[in-house]
């Protein structure tokens, strides 16, 4: 039987929000050219969706500046960004943000009507641009609504991109290190109709998010398992930085246990918020002058220290000081969310924790988006741009997104035309598999998986226990192979062989870095030295 397949100009994974400012870019400007979105649940659903604090940009010059920005951004990455890529977005960030208000995103304005700029760790000045708590919402409601009066983009809901394809699979070897490989399109899963589909394409781009589901206590919603990434790494794709996993200072406590974790927008502590212990004393001021407001690695490296000190499961932010009206004027999601579980922040502390939230790193790319493989670009929190070096400054991610797809665009349009689509890409190849009999092989390898990263590859490390980490992952890795070998694909084994994938790449990048950097620590190397990127060749 044949199976499907689609021709695209443009094959975009992704639908948040750097695969549909990509798309819609393209689709202004080059009605003509067919460009096909894939999600792999619905359209909606994403990382960018539950973004909370908003979108840093240089936005009242009087104040604030493009130095003050970039000096920011380059004293949160611990002497690891690409000083050109973060004067590329922060220069062009403030355009960028224009742009999805012209498209219709809403951020909060003052009475006088100006833009009601928040302040968030890490930053000398109120630059962050948001909607109450519910930035992501508005800006993936804006988009959603922009890219459905443009035709030419297609958007395929519940399509499950499996692989990449390369030469390989026209049977020739693909090494790493080969400068000539090149992407025609991908393989995914239609979970509608159970059968995978070949999409080709003159152009791919890679907008699939991060990576949080590889913990056990995550911001990130379940989509989150690092597909693209894996998908690149597999494809011989570079990847580097992945040591660099940040994880948020504030996670709302709940004892019940949530998947993911609510978030307690750090803007909370830019509009007033201060962590404190058990007892009601601060303890920020231990570890960094900036205090509850310090970057983010330091606060969450503090929280995490200040619980194995005291043995409690949490530590607090103390809300009760604040205007409570002004306080639910611009946090009613978080007010909200606090008062469910029993919590009002206007009468008590509200418990928190650290979070795995954002991977810094991922598939390099360059300043145009472009992987190491030809016809493949990559946009989003999947990408290492060098914007965020060690450690990502809060409000960065958004911004970065909007900066490379406008980049990426430019850089396809005046060279599409020159491409072709690939002939004679086989079907895939399900031969010799059979219906999973047991689920629980699967769910059960994931909860090992998330065990494993959880109590050994954390917020501090050390080399016993990357060891151990990357022991079990092996045995988790094997296992896994056997069962994709000889099972029918599901989104839940692509899921889990991914997010095996991203956890090796991460505990076997943090054993390759001999320091402590950013969100890299570990007790054996407390030191800070003179090392660079850690790329995964
Ligand atoms: P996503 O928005 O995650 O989109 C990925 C898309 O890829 C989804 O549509 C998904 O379904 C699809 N996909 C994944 N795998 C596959 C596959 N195999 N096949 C097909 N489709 C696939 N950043 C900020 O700058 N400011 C903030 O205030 C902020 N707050 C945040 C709060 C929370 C709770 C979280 C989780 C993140 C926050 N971030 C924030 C980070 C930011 O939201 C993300 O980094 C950014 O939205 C990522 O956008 P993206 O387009 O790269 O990926
Ligand atoms: C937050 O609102 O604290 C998240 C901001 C970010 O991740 O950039």
């Amino acid at each position: 039987m044949k199976l499907t397949m689609i021709q695209t100009d443009v094959l975009i994974l992704g639908s948040g929000i750097g695969g549909l400012s990509t798309a819609i870019h393209l689709a202004l400007q080059r009605p003509d050219l067919n460009i096909t979105v894939l999600t792999k649940t619905q359209e909606g659903e994403s990382n960018t969706r539950y973004a909370q604090g908003g979108v840093a940009a240089v936005w009242n010059e009087e104040v604030d500046s493009y130095q003050k920005h970039k000096e920011d951004t380059l004293d949160a990455g611990d002497g690891l960004c690409d000083e050109q890529i973060v004067e590329i977005v922060v220069q062009e960030g403030p355009e960028r943000v224009r742009e999805i208000i012209d498209w219709g995103a809403r951020f909060d304005k003052t009475q006088a009507q100006q833009y009601d700029l928040g302040r968030e760790g890490g930053h000398s000045e109120n630059r962050i641009l948001h909607y109450k708590d519910l930035t992501g919402w508005e800006m993936q409601r804006a988009l959603m609504s922009k890219a459905a009066t443009l035709p030419n983009i297609k958007v395929l809901e519940h399509y499950f991109a499996v692989d990449i394809i390369t030469q390989h699979h026209l049977g020739y070897m693909v090494t790493r290190l080969m400068p000539n490989i090149e992407c025609y399109g991908a393989y995914a899963l239609n979970k509608q109709t159970g059968e995978i589909e070949k999409l080709l394409a003159k152009v791919t781009v890679v907008a699939t998010g991060g990576a949080g589901q590889i913990y056990r206590a995550t911001t990130n919603p379940v989509i989150a398992s690092g597909d693209g990434i894996a998908m690149v790494y597999r494809a011989k794709g570079w990847v580097e930085n992945m040591e660099f996993v940040q994880f948020h200072p504030t996670a709302l406590y709940n004892p019940a246990g949530e998947n993911p974790v609510f978030l307690v927008s750090e803007a909370v502590r830019g509009y007033g918020g201060i962590l404190k212990n058990r007892q009601g004393e601060e303890f920020m001021h231990k570890y960094d002058p900036r205090k509850s407001l310090a970057p983010r690695d330091i606060v969450a490296r503090a929280i995490d220290n200040e619980m194995k000190l005291s043995g409690d499961e949490c530590m607090f932010l103390d809300c009760r000081h604040l205007d409570a009206e002004g306080f639910r004027a611009h946090f009613p999601t978080i007010y909200d969310k606090c008062l469910s579980i029993g919590v009002n922040p206007m009468q008590d502390m509200i418990p928190v924790v650290p979070a795995c939230h954002y991977m810094c790193g991922g598939i390099k790319v360059d300043a145009l988006g472009r992987s190491n493989i030809k016809q493949l670009y990559a946009c989003g929190e999947c990408t290492s741009t060098g914007l965020h070096g060690a450690n990502r400054l809060a409000s960065n991610s958004l911004l970065e997104a909007m900066v490379f797809a406008k980049r990426i665009a430019d850089d396809i349009l005046p060279n599409i035309d020159h491409l072709s689509i690939r002939q004679g890409i086989p079907d895939w190849d399900a031969r010799g598999t059979t219906d999973p009999k047991e689920m629980v092989l699967i769910t059960q390898s994931l909860k090992e998986l998330k065990e494993i990263m959880s109590s050994y590859v954390g917020i501090v490390r050390s080399n016993v226990r990357l060891k151990r980490a990357l022991d079990r992952l092996w045995i988790l890795h094997q296992e896994t192979e056997d069962l994709y070998n000889t099972t029918t694909l599901s989104p839940q084994l692509c899921e889990l062989r991914n997010l095996i994938s991203i956890a090796y790449l991460v505990t076997r990048s943090a054993t390759m870095r001999r320091e402590s950097r950013g969100l890299h620590y570990t007790t054996d190397y407390p030191e800070r030295l003179g090392f660079v990127q850690v790329s995964l060749l």
